[in-house]
């Protein structure tokens, strides 16, 4: 890997960004926790290091500090927030309790627009969220902006490339903060030339190495995204020494798992084990109706699925999984690029089947990074571009006990919306939706008879984050469609509604 930006992680809500960011500018970046040792960080040979912000005041007795030997290992350095207070504070600069808390966007004048301000306006609104700020400069820096009250918005020691912005050039609250990152990125001399196919070809030599000449690897196939691409990048490494299950609970949505099993076949043909295990989960499930048990009942019936179809399998040498970074760096276990680390407990799957370590291709890589990993390998794009899908699947779409003709009354139904918004144009604008079979039958009116049938809810949502969401404005006449097919289409469905309802409160599932 030829240039990478090590980001120490000072506890704040932005580091994850920081990392985007940077990894936007086609820089390789990695968050490491603030205490991560000297030789840990030279050992990374990075082009440059960043200071993430933090809650913490610098003042304080526990305040979290880095090993100071950051500023002496010859490349940049920019201190972000808490960052660049601990830079001025460590180095004999003075941090103080600000007057006024800055809290918001808040309009900062550049003073000096070269080197990390280059390019920037004159002034501009930038996020700013700090109670402390930095009074007087370390010796050997001086201030290269400012704002109303904080008179240091910025600084810079040119001869050591040190840096500190007290606003956050990664929100993107933060008008021309992406110039900012920019620019150190080029104060860092870096080229910008990291790709996803160039990262392929790095992340199957690591898998090649860690695994061996001989080495076997077994990978719970799920049919998600994740799971997907971390097949198809270690078939390219040791091609059919990976053995995929495939654990069909039956709730997946119509076609997708014909989907899996051909791309697993044809296009990278691993050994694939498809147990289709919907007559025990449908067993199990039988006059359940309580949200939380389905749950449970299939979380631990795909294990205990999955457990069957390995111990058949014989030993396999290592336990692959598609974990990805969030995932990685909210557990606290973002230790560095290693592809292999020793056991981690997912639901205790490897340690029972005897596995020690695991190999997690992705654990490096943001979501949409992997998707672009997914492309950049040959995975068909509907599979890679697949909206969220909860891992009960359709089983959390039908209320109540769950029937077959009911799991097949929303799987119809679910094509046919899925169908409508794509041909309108609409796929890339709504985030998340599907139909749920809800519990309420009604009466209608078919020919002239009378019927008495279920009921079909639309939801669909637009989001950010998936934490919150708005109900999506489907246009009248596509939502006449739609309604018009299902009633038509799907047996059984006399009546489809509209959900109108914001998370939250209301969850984005219905169960
Ligand atoms: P809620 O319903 O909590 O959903 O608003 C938020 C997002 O999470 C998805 N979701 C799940 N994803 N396993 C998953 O992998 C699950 O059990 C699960 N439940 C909900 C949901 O589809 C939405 O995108």
């Amino acid at each position: 890997m030829a240039e990478k930006i090590i980001i120490l992680d000072f506890g704040g809500q932005y580091t994850q960004l920081i990392a985007r960011r940077v990894r936007e500018c086609h820089v390789y970046s990695e968050v490491l926790p603030y205490s991560a040792d000297i030789e840990t960080i030279r050992a990374a040979k990075p082009a440059g290091v960043i200071l993430s912000g933090g809650p913490a005041s610098v003042l304080a007795e526990d305040a979290p500090r880095c090993d100071a030997g950051v500023y002496g290992l010859g490349v940049p350095v920019l201190g972000i927030c808490y960052g660049m207070q601990l830079t001025a504070h460590l180095l004999g600069g003075r941090v103080e309790r600000a007057a006024q808390r800055e809290y918001g966007r808040v309009r900062v004048t550049m003073d000096d627009r070269t080197g990390l301000l280059a390019g920037m306006s004159p002034a501009s609104s930038n996020w700013m969220s700090h109670t402390y700020q930095v009074a007087q400069c370390p010796p050997g820096f001086r201030p290269i902006a400012h704002s109303e009250t904080c008179p240091v918005a910025a600084m810079a020691n040119d001869a050591s490339h040190i840096y500190g912005v007290q606003f956050h050039p990664e929100v993107t609250h933060s008008d021309e903060g992406r110039t900012v990152i920019q620019n150190f990125l080029n104060l860092c001399g870096c080229a910008g030339d990291w790709t996803m196919a160039a990262y392929a070809q790095t992340a199957i030599a690591n898998i090649r190495e860690a695994v061996g000449e001989a080495g076997t690897v077994l990978l719970a196939l799920s049919g998600g995204v994740d799971s997907s691409v971390a097949a198809a990048l270690i078939y390219r490494a040791i091609g059919d020494r990976l053995t995929c299950v495939y654990v069909d609970h039956g709730f997946m949505r119509k076609g997708e798992s014909e989907q899996v099993v051909d791309v697993f076949t044809n296009t990278f043909p691993v050994r694939l084990v498809r147990a289709d295990a919907s007559e025990l989960f449908y067993a199990d499930l039988a006059g359940v109706t309580d949200p939380e048990r389905k749950r449970k009942i299939i979380g631990a019936d795909f294990i205990k699925v999955f457990k069957a179809e390995a111990l058949k399998l014989g030993k396999l040498d290592y336990f692959a999984q598609g974990t990805i970074y969030p995932d990685v760096i909210e557990s606290g276990q973002a230790t560095g690029a290693a592809v292999i680390k020793s056991h981690h407990n997912v639901g205790g799957l490897p340690k029972e089947l005897g596995f020690t370590e695991l190999i997690e291709p992705l654990r490096m890589l943001f979501k949409d990074e992997v998707r672009a990993l997914g492309e950049a390998l040959g995975l068909p794009h509907d599979l890679i571009w697949r909206q969220p899908f909860p891992g009960p699947g359709l089983a959390i779409r039908v209320i109540g006990d769950l029937t077959p003709e009911k799991v097949n009354i929303v799987r119809e139904s679910d094509a046919i919306l899925r169908e409508e918004i794509k041909s309108a144009g609409l796929d890339s604008e709504i985030h998340q939706y599907f139909t749920v079979l809800t519990g309420v039958r009604s009466v209608g009116v078919m020919g002239d008879e009378r019927t008495y049938d279920y009921t079909i809810a639309l939801r669909a949502v637009t989001t950010d984050d998936f934490m919150t969401a708005d109900w999506a404005r489907i246009p009248y006449d596509v939502v006449r469609t739609i309604s018009a097919r299902i009633v038509n289409e799907v047996p059984h469905v006399n009546r489809v509604v509209l959900d109108v309802t914001t998370k939250p409160p209301a969850s984005i599932e219905w169960e």
